[in-house]
């Protein structure tokens, strides 16, 4: 199939038929473009799995225009999803909650929860309303790898494999949405991201749980977001990376570079944003991954943020880069 390259927002319309027929749509959100298709539609879903080669125990994420939109798929929605939503919505969060009959097994991989989310991104927005349906989304890699953060991303892993990419420039979050899930009454965080435990504490007034060794989220466990060369992530010191860029000796590598450290002796710097940046940092991660992949050297360096809120993201997002395959 021939992959369309459509534009925002005046392609909007066109992307919308294809959802509508039962076809898959990457397209922006504020956190990472997703790979779209009617959430409601069988077939339509099955085939986000077959294009990312992605396992079908692994549920998918529907996004909907309002909450309006999203009340009908949930089982008697309750005070904690209308807070979370008030406070946090159109964002960075998704929540997960038991699913109404309406949800077909397919989205949800057989569970009996759902996760729903309202991006902020107008281009994700229109084309929801556009639409006229809720599309169920996982972020728009072959499965295992990076998330996009730009179309040519998109193209990169999946032209040829899905219907059409709807370009609308750069991610601004570049990290995926925090995963919460809220289907027992307790808040707990699968998949850490821009909204925190406190501000979700914060706003609920109650207690949230991170996850736990085990995880719940079928997605978050094992090697995920990773790159072709191994990834090397060193403490947060600029004279960390230098000595570890030192004892590769004479294999290659390209550090990760924030902008504002020294340079290493390796042989490219990918620009990362500057150390204190947490915004930035979160914004330039996998494009940056994705640039230092494509020079083909021995190793990729990085160098591991450490901290709250994004710069926990990212660890987490690093350290599942890294785990050997
Ligand atoms: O920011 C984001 O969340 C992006 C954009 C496109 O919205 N989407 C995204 O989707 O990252 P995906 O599929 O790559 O990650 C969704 C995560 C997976 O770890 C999945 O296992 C988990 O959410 N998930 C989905 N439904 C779930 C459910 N019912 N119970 C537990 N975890 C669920
Ligand atoms: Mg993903």
């Amino acid at each position: 199939m021939t992959t369309l390259r459509l534009k925002a927002m005046e392609d909007v319309p066109q992307a919308a038929e294809i959802i509508r027929q039962g076809g898959l749509v990457a397209f922006p959100t504020e956190t990472v473009y997703g790979l779209g298709a009617d959430a409601l539609n069988r077939e339509a879903v099955l085939k986000i799995f077959e294009a990312k080669g992605r396992p079908p125990t692994n549920p998918l994420i529907v996004h909907g225009a309002s909450v309006e939109q999203l009340e009908p798929l949930v089982q008697s929605p309750g005070p904690l999803f209308y807070r979370i939503l008030e406070q946090f919505a159109p964002g960075p969060v998704t929540l997960i909650v038991k699913k109404s009959d309406l949800v077909p097994d397919e989205t949800t991989a057989g569970l009996d929860t759902v996760a729903v989310r309202i991006p902020s991104h107008r281009v994700a927005i229109g084309l929801i309303q556009s639409a006229g349906c809720a599309i169920a989304a996982p972020s728009a890699n072959r499965s295992g790898f990076a998330s996009p953060t730009t179309a040519q991303h998109v193209l990169d892993e999946l032209d040829g494999l899905i219907d059409a990419v709807l370009d609308g420039g750069p991610c601004p979050v570049g990290i995926e949405s925090t995963v919460v899930d809220i289907s027992d009454g307790h808040l707990t965080i699968l998949r850490e991201g821009a909204i925190t435990d406190e501000m979700l504490a914060e706003a609920t007034g109650r207690s949230v749980t991170a996850r736990q060794g085990s995880p719940r989220s079928p997605g978050t466990s094992g090697r995920h977001y990773s790159t072709k060369t191994p990834l090397i992530l060193t403490e947060e010191r600029p004279e960390a990376l230098i000595d570890k860029v030192e004892e590769l000796k004479s294999q290659t590598a390209a550090v990760i570079w924030p902008i504002d450290w020294p340079k290493t002796n390796a042989e490219h710097h990918v620009e990362w944003a500057e150390w204190k940046d947490d915004a930035g940092l979160a914004e330039r991660l996998y494009a940056a991954l994705r640039e230092a992949d494509a020079l083909e050297v021995d190793w990729i360096v990085c160098p591991l943020p450490d901290g709250r809120g994004l710069r926990s993201a990212m660890r987490d997002r690093l350290l599942r880069a890294q785990t050997i395959r």
